[in-house]
C-alpha cells in the first residue's frame, strides 16, 4: 500500500514539474519501484512459474517452535535436526508481528509441542495468544502422550482446537511405525486425552498418516466413538533434508503409498463427514511453516528452503520467500469455522 501511494504521489508531482526536472522524478519512481521487497521478490520468483503473491496475509501460521520429540515416528517430516527454541519473549515478540500482519489462527507443533519445560512454554504461548493478542483461533498439533489433567486447567480455556495424531488403533502398528516411547500406550493416552477435552471444553481433532503400516485398516468405528470436529488425513510425504537424501535423519521412502492406495482408505472411510483428506499435492505447499528460529519454510522445491527470520526482517519481507500457494490453501479448506465459542459443540 505505502509503495503504491508514494508510486501515485510521485506521478502526480512529476505532472507539475518543468520538463528539466522529470529525470530527477524519475530516478525516485525506479527506486521506489526496486525498493519495495515485494517488487524485488517479483523479479526474484523463487517459484519457478508460479507468480509470488505479492498480497499474501498470514491468516494461519504454524509454528514449529521446537524439532525435539519423544517419539520416533519413522516417516516424520519436521525431525530433530536442532534444539534450539527462541526464548518465551522473542516468540512472543514473534507472534505479535504476525498478529500485526493479520494472524487470526496460530497452530503449534514440533517436534513435540509438550516437551519443552514439560508443556509450560505451549500452555505461556497459548494463553498469550489468546488473552494478549485475541486470536480467533489457538490450536496445538501434539502426539498426546505428555498432556496431563494439570496443563488442561491451568490453559485449556485459552485453547480453541488440540489435534492428536494417531495413525492406527492397533498398538502393534504403532510400534512398527514409531509412534511410542517405552511403555506408553498410544491408544490410552488419546482416549485419556480425547476425556479432557470434553471436561475442559477443547475442541478435539484427529490428525492421521496413511503410510504403508496402515493403509489396509478401517478405522470407521474408533473414529466414530472418538467424534473429532475434524479428522485429517495426510498422504505420507516425502521431504528432502528431513526424512528423505543424504543430510536426512529419518528415511521415510518405505512408508509412502500410492496415490491409488490412498484413495482406497478415503473411499473405506467416505462415510465419516468430518474426514478432510489430504494428498501430497494439497499438502505440500498450502502451509504456512515457521520454523524454530521463526523463518518461513518454502517446500516448493520439495525441501525446506527457511527464508529470514521475521525477528530481523519482519513478516512482509520474509514471507516473499514462504513458497505459500493461497489458492491451495483455500481448496484443501484450510479457512473453516476454527473458533471454539462459533463451533457449537456439544462436548
Ligand atoms: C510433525 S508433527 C508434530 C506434532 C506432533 N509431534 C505430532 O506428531 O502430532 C505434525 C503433523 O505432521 C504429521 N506428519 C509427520 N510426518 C508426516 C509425513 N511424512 N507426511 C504427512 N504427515 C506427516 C504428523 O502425524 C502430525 O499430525
Ligand atoms: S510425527 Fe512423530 S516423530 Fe515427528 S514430531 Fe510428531 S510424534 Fe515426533
Amino acid at each position: 500500500m505505502f509503495e503504491a501511494e508514494r508510486f501515485i504521489k510521485l506521478l502526480l508531482q512529476l505532472c507539475m514539474v518543468k520538463v528539466g526536472e522529470i529525470g530527477k522524478y524519475l530516478g525516485k519512481i525506479i527506486g521506489c519501484i526496486s525498493f519495495s521487497g515485494r517488487w524485488i521478490s517479483r523479479r526474484e520468483n523463487r517459484n519457478k512459474g508460479k507468480e509470488p503473491d505479492q498480497s499474501v496475509i498470514p491468516t494461519s501460521v504454524n509454528y514449529h517452535f521446537t524439532r525435539q520429540c519423544n517419539y520416533k515416528c519413522g516417516f516424520c517430516f519436521h525431525t530433530a535436526k536442532t534444539s534450539f527454541v527462541l526464548p518465551l519473549e522473542e516468540a512472543k515478540r514473534g507472534l505479535q508481528l504476525l498478529k500485526q500482519a493479520g494472524m487470526e489462527k496460530i497452530n503449534f507443533s514440533g517436534g513435540e509441542p509438550f516437551l519443552h519445560n514439560r508443556g509450560e512454554f505451549v500452555g505461556k504461548l497459548v494463553q498469550y495468544c489468546k488473552q494478549d493478542l485475541q486470536l480467533p483461533s489457538v490450536s496445538i498439533v501434539s502426539n498426546g502422550s505428555l498432556i496431563t489433567e494439570k496443563w488442561f486447567k491451568n490453559y485449556g480455556e485459552d485453547l480453541d482446537i488440540l489435534a492428536v495424531s494417531c495413525d492406527s488403533f492397533k498398538e502393534d502398528t504403532n510400534r512398527l511405525i514409531g509412534r511410542g516411547q517405552g511403555n506408553k500406550n498410544h491408544i490410552k493416552n488419546l482416549l485419556k486425552v480425547r476425556q479432557w477435552c470434553r471436561d475442559y471444553r477443547v475442541a478435539f481433532k484427529v490428525n492421521s498418516v496413511v503410510n504403508t503400516f496402515n493403509f489396509e485398516e478401517d478405522m470407521n468405528e474408533q473414529i466414530r466413538m472418538l467424534n473429532p470436529v475434524r479428522w485429517k488425513v495426510f498422504q505420507c510425504l516425502l521431504i528432502d533434508g528431513e526424512n528423505a537424501g543424504e543430510d536426512a535423519i529419518r528415511h521415510a521412502a518405505t512408508y509412502v503409498i500410492s496415490n491409488d492406495d490412498f484413495n482406497r482408505y478415503l473411499d473405506r472411510h467416505k462415510g465419516i463427514e468430518c474426514l478432510v483428506p489430504e494428498s501430497n499435492e494439497k499438502m505440500r505447499d498450502s502451509y504456512l511453516i515457521l520454523d524454530e528460529y521463526m523463518r518461513f519454510l518454502d517446500c516448493t522445491k520439495g525441501r525446506k528452503d527457511p527464508s529470514k527470520s521475521i525477528l530481523d526482517v519482519g513478516v512482509e519481507n520474509a514471507i516473499t520467500f514462504s513458497g505459500f500457494d493461497e489458492k491451495m490453501f483455500f481448496k484443501r479448506g484450510g479457512k473453516y469455522l476454527w473458533s471454539k465459542a462459533d463451533m457449537r459443540l456439544e462436548w
